[in-house]
């Protein structure tokens, strides 16, 4: 499996994983593809990675620029998506671990709001004040790359539709 940049043909393959992924999900608004169309259009991606299985495209993770409280440097991972006829072949956990890699070089940490029972193995996790509005602070989580401990909202682009403060 490879594990690559996305580039101008996966657009469609692309909104047909995310959106089949996430309706597996009871939390899903059927706008997920959406937040990705206007994330790219609005050059906020840091990373658009999709994953690769003998030519088809199988899975995909979004990562775009983001802050939480005043600094910034943060990079926000999601949607993570994998065609559901390939879950549990790793392909997620290749994504993540491809993402973290690049963004070690380039970020302060990385942070994401999901399931802590999937994110957990790659070393996320809750902090004290590290908050997304009013969801449930177990869910937000962050992987910082040096010593600070992340505190106040984690910012998210205006393509997720968040309503957000300071
Ligand atoms: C979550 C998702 C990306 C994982 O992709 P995947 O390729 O199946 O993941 P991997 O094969 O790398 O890892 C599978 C492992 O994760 C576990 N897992 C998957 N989703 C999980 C969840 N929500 N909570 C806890 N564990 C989870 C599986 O049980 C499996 O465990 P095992 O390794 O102990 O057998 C995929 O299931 C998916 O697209 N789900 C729908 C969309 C979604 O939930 N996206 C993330 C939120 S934005």
């Amino acid at each position: 499996m490879l594990i690559r940049n996305e580039v101008g043909s996966d657009a469609t393959m692309i909104r047909r994983i995310v959106t089949e992924a996430m309706q597996l999900l009871p939390q899903a608004t059927g706008a997920e593809a959406d937040i990705i169309d206007r994330l790219r259009r609005d050059d906020a991606l840091i990373l658009s990675l999709v994953a690769e299985d003998r030519g088809e495209a199988v899975g995909y993770l979004a990562v775009s620029m983001s802050r939480i409280g005043a600094e910034s440097g943060w990079g926000l991972i999601g949607p993570l998506a994998v065609l559901p006829s390939r879950h549990g072949e790793g392909v997620g956990s290749a994504l993540m671990a491809e993402a973290i890699r690049r963004l070690r070089s380039t970020c302060k940490g990385a942070a994401l709001v999901g399931d802590p029972g999937y994110y957990g193995r790659f070393g996320f996790r809750p902090y004290p004040g590290l908050r997304v509005g009013d969801c449930p602070p177990q869910f937000v989580q962050a992987l910082p790359f040096d010593a600070a401990e992340p505190e106040g909202e984690l910012h998210h682009h205006a393509a997720f539709g968040l309503t957000q403060e300071g």
